[in-house]
């Protein structure tokens, strides 16, 4: 861990005091270079009050961490500050042929991606952007129902070290108090010549203190802490999540999907093919599919898309 990130964990850790000399005897480190390592956190947004006689507080903010991520979970993570999208950062590594699995991180992302060519809102410092590449090499029917695994893992990590609620709208969606705080994006590769997904991304998107939303996204986007100080870290939450994600079986996550599931049994509208449909949300499928039965009579099951509530 650099100097910075050590102080951090200190100054967390301890929620008080300490002084900027035995900051440096316990890092054998300058005092010049503690205070260097105070201002680079302070850029990085985090506050920290200084008094001359007692030295420095931690008061708020967080540093993502990524030798504490890797030895919370055994992933290799690449980070940067700043990256245009981890969805890129992880195809770019795949093609240069980085180990995996492996997780790419960033601070901040310029050119965010969502589903179906969206934007995804992404501020600095205050979210969780990440996406893990995975080689799987199985077919197309045996592949695991990635999204729901990774949605079920996050509201559970999130109720896990927040003691926080948080509802799944199908198909990969996260809500808390009515508004939308995760957004998750899968993409595969596959093989043509040996019929396999060869390699998968499943970027993740958590609004976690966010302190910027747009006003046009306010009515529909929210944040896990907004007007409540975060009492964990990022960097708790990113290691719960894919803890959980790997060790949890798939069976086990796809029950706290349909527990959590905010669609089922409700009245749902939905476009397929360009046509209009409506109908009570009955079951998700094994493979991720949601069953409707259909107002106008019979069922139908929808693998990709969106659906929306009729009352919301
Ligand atoms: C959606 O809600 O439409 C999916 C949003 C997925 C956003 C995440 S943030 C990390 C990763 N990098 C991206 O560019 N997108 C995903």
């Amino acid at each position: 861990m650099k100097t910075y990130e050590k102080i951090f964990e200190a100054l967390y850790e301890k929620k008080d005091f300490i002084t900027g000399e035995s900051l440096a005897q316990s890092l054998q480190v300058s005092r010049t270079a503690i205070w260097k390592a105070i201002k680079t956190l302070e850029e990085q947004g985090i506050t920290i009050e200084t008094s001359k006689g007692k030295g420095y507080r931690w008061v708020s903010g967080d540093l993502l961490i990524p030798d504490k991520i890797t030895s919370q979970t055994g992933l290799p993570v690449t980070f940067v500050q700043s990256s245009a999208s981890t969805q890129l950062d992880a195809k770019q590594g795949m093609d240069s042929g980085n180990s995996s699995p492996r997780l790419y991180l960033a601070g901040n992302q310029t050119a965010a991606r969502g589903r179906m060519g969206r934007q995804f809102f992404a501020e600095k410092n205050g979210g969780i952007y990440m996406s893990l590449h995975i080689k799987p090499n199985v077919a197309f029917d045996q592949l695991p129902t990635y999204t729901l695994m990774v949605a079920s893992a996050t509201v559970r990590a999130i109720h896990r070290l927040t003691g926080k609620d948080c509802d799944i709208k199908w198909v990969n969606d996260i809500y808390f108090e009515g508004k939308k705080i995760v957004g998750i994006l899968t993409e595969a590769v596959s093989s043509i010549e040996t019929g396999t997904i060869t390699d998968v991304i499943i970027g993740v998107g958590i609004n976690f203190h966010l302190k910027g939303i747009p006003n046009d996204l306010k009515q529909k986007a929210g944040s896990l802490f907004s007007d409540d100080l975060p009492t964990i870290t990022r960097n708790d939450l990113i290691s719960e999540i894919w803890h959980i994600f790997s060790t949890i079986p798939e069976h086990d996550l796809y029950k706290v999907y349909r527990d959590k599931s905010l669609v089922l049994d409700r009245h749902v509208t939905f476009t397929q093919n360009g046509q209009d449909y409506s109908g009570i949300a009955q079951d998700i499928t094994p493979n991720g599919g949601l069953l409707v039965e259909l107002d106008s009579g019979g069922m139908m099951e929808i693998s990709s898309g969106e659906v929306s509530l009729t009352s919301w």
